[in-house]
């Protein structure tokens, strides 16, 4: 039985109710690493693994919710003050918390949570999680709070609740998704369009290193308070500066001695992946996918060696990837520390890719790699 007709059957079992079900996917990202909270472009696409959350008001004062993912269930009523309590159950908390601070009453509801998002291999599964809740509290009390309002909602959660500082990619992905597109987000602005992403002779190809990346919150933090240490130390040359999004290649290299090596090191991978994102952009719209394969190859490398966020099973699997045939480009995806490779493979070849990596990585790692074939699909959406 599909996911979704398991969960509405479940449902109605655990509480005797029909209910509203949202679905809100995980994401890719082609392009732009660590470019969202220093205010650059990001170039994401939703994908066809989603978070459910089935739900319906009740006639109590409380949200009862269970997670078949965890096999656990939790209550609190949304009438008193909402505070942090532990592991996923901080997702659903920080975004009822987020959205009663836009002044809106969250009454009584039963709410079933399920998906096929891999947790912790950076496709964003807490991202979807915090879009598929936010947005069935949202429809079911009527709102009328925005897409763009509820991935604030989700990345304050993250900042507040769970407390990494993320930028705002995985939300904005999540809940912005469209069809067979890419999006190009402006995350200063947040203006973005929509880029036609239609290579029907090729695909993404996900490679998980297994390694699930909890730790990496507080190294992630880490790196957003070196690029705002670079930052303020150029903000004294230049007032203009005001995150790295302002600051050219020039301008970085004319400042140099001033800088700790590593602080150096961490802009410099931010301000050239910035450039190598419009480049990207540009090489997608001419169907150019050998020069976009190459730019992702150099974004893999500043990951791992100037910015310090990749580990060795996913410099392995990028590497390897180069000498399997049909592969036009391969790198780390998403924060890092573990999770999965992006790969653009040629669609003839996705199978022999697969054996090939899978048995590559076995030999080394004694664990062989899931491999996740993709399509870009909606966000978030009431089913
Ligand atoms: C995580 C964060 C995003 C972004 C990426 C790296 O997925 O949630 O905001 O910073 O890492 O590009």
């Amino acid at each position: 039985m599909a996911l979704v007709d398991r969960l509405r059957k479940q449902f109605r079992e655990l509480y005797h109710q029909e209910p509203m079900i949202i679905a809100a996917p995980g994401r890719v990202n082609l392009i732009g690493e660590h470019t969202d909270y220093n205010e650059g472009f990001v170039l994401p696409g939703a994908v066809d693994k989603r978070m459910y959350v089935a739900i319906a008001a009740n006639d109590s004062n409380k949200i009862c919710i269970y997670a078949n993912h965890y096999n656990e269930s939790f209550s609190f009523s949304p009438k008193e003050t909402v505070q942090p309590h532990k592991g996923w159950m901080n997702y659903l908390l920080g975004v009822t918390y987020h959205i009663k601070d836009k002044g809106k009453e969250i009454g009584g509801a039963n709410v079933l949570i399920d998906g096929d998002v891999p947790v912790g291999a950076g496709m964003s599964s807490s991202a979807a999680l915090c879009s598929a809740y936010g947005f069935a509290i949202n429809e079911l009390f009527g709102f009328g709070l925005s897409r763009m309002d509820l991935a604030l909602i989700g990345q304050k959660t993250e900042h507040t609740f769970v407390g990494v500082k993320v930028g705002i990619m995985d939300q904005f992905a999540s809940l912005h998704g469209k069809e067979g597109h890419l999006m190009k987000l402006d995350c200063r602005s947040l203006e973005y369009e929509y880029i036609p992403f239609h290579f029907p002779d090729y695909k993404v190809v996900l490679v998980n290193s297994m390694v699930s990346h909890s730790l990496a919150g507080s190294e992630y933090n880490v790196r957003r308070q070196q690029c705002e240490e670079g930052v303020a130390l150029l903000k004294k040359h230049d007032p203009s500066i005001h995150s790295l999004r302002d600051v050219g290649l020039e301008t970085l290299q004319a400042y140099r001695h001033e800088f700790k090596p590593v602080v150096y090191d961490r802009c410099w991978y931010v301000v050239t992946e910035k450039d190598r994102l419009l480049a990207g952009c540009e090489a997608l719209a001419k169907g150019d996918l050998a020069s976009f394969g190459r730019m992702m190859i150099a974004t893999h490398n500043g990951l791992s060696k100037q910015y310090g966020v990749s580990c060795t099973q996913l410099d392995f699997l990028a590497e390897r990837a180069g000498y399997i045939d049909g592969v036009i480009g391969s790198r780390m995806m998403g924060g890092g520390f573990g999770g999965c490779t992006i790969n653009i493979v040629q669609a003839n070849a996705v199978e022999s890719f697969t054996a090939k990596i899978q048995l590559a990585f076995e030999q080394l790692f004694k664990v062989a790699p899931d491999v996740i074939v993709t399509q870009i699909e909606d966000g978030a959406k009431k089913l």
